[in-house]
């Protein structure tokens, strides 16, 4: 029953944690992800930074990665990253030769699935779908306690299904991605051309953040949408709009009971899964002559990839114990 350590790896903010065997946070470390120009090596130096951290304080036996990526089916290395510089990168290898402890590297949707899953929304659900809105959209497929990988380890990545044909670029080099369309970067996008274009409905908006439109963030959208902004609460409903049409896609690819929604976004909750809600039902096939999955908020909100990633790597710092 010995804590270990889980890294969530977003387009934005490095999470770590130190995680004990029922899925609860001993110790959280958190910085920004390293600009995407900055080489691989970077990034890999942050988390053997963060771990060598914890572990002055705890007796770390494995650490797990939950990575903003495609991770391929031997769950070795990154293939390809959109939001950061891995390309085709041995990350496992090159972490427990650094941190001589075992190592397990998954996609961070994954790593969120399985959290959810063993210890919070998804629990006793035998077919979920997971769905993280945070600089992009992550996704992951969980039945009977497996997350469906296929063939080369990269299903689940909804987030590049084309939405709008010829719509906004994406960083995996196409058009119309759904993660162009409800995500935390979709909405600062969106928030961010009505403040430039000087849109009045902006205007409390670019107040807050004193004419710095620069500074216009995600959580401060949520924020203000709370406070009961219009503008904000109109950006949120777009998003979670998109959000309940890719969902009624999926159904009709996946079927599964349960659909969770997390990563930062799912902190506006029903100002986000009230529209992604009524969008589902608009759009779902054969609606009226089918059971509806149910559209839930993740329960670990934003903590899940790292407890996630925790939670796996526990596995194999029990086959490395009994190898010794
Ligand atoms: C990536 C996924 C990742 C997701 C969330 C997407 O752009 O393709 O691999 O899970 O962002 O971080
Ligand atoms: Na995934
Ligand atoms: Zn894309």
């Amino acid at each position: 029953r010995v804590p270990t350590v889980g890294i969530d790896i977003g387009g934005t903010k490095v999470a770590a944690g130190v995680v004990d065997a029922d899925g609860v946070i001993l110790e959280r470390l958190r910085t920004e992800t390293p600009d995407k120009s900055k080489s691989p090596r970077v990034v890999e130096d942050t988390i053997v930074e963060l771990v060598l951290d914890l572990a002055d304080r705890h007796d770390v036996h494995a650490v797990g990665i939950g990575a903003a990526g495609w991770v391929d089916a031997d769950r070795s290395r990154v293939l390809f990253a959109p939001h950061l510089s891995w390309r085709d990168e041995p990350l496992r290898d090159a972490l427990s030769t650094r941190l001589a402890v075992p190592v397990m590297v998954d996609n961070d949707a994954n790593t969120a699935a399985w959290a959810e899953w063993r210890f919070g929304a998804g629990r006793g659900e035998d077919h979920l779908v997971m769905i993280t809105l945070g600089t992009g959209i992550g996704g992951a497929i969980l039945e009977d306690g497996q997350v469906k990988r296929g063939r080369y380890g990269v299903a689940g990545e909804f987030g590049h299904m084309q939405v709008v044909p010829g719509g906004h670029r994406c960083p995996c080099g196409n058009r119309g991605c759904w993660e162009q369309y409800s995500s935390g970067n979709a909405l600062v996008r969106e928030a961010r051309e009505l403040a430039a274009a000087d849109s009045p409905v902006a205007h409390t908006i670019v107040e807050r953040v004193g004419g710095r439109i620069g500074e216009i963030t995600g959580p401060l959208i949520t924020e203000l949408a709370r406070e009961g902004d219009a503008m904000c609460v109109e950006l949120l409903q777009d998003i979670g709009q998109w959000l309940g049409v890719g969902i009624a896609n999926l159904a009709a690819a996946l079927d599964p009971a349960c659909f969770v929604i997390g990563g930062g976004v799912s902190a506006a909750d029903d100002l986000l899964i009230g529209p992604a809600r009524d969008a589902f039902r608009r759009h779902l096939t054969g609606r009226g002559y089918r059971p509806e999955a149910r559209i839930v908020k993740a329960e670990l909100g934003n903590d899940a990839g790292l407890v996630g990633a925790a939670d796996l790597s526990r596995l194999i710092a029990r086959r490395f114990v009994r190898a010794k």
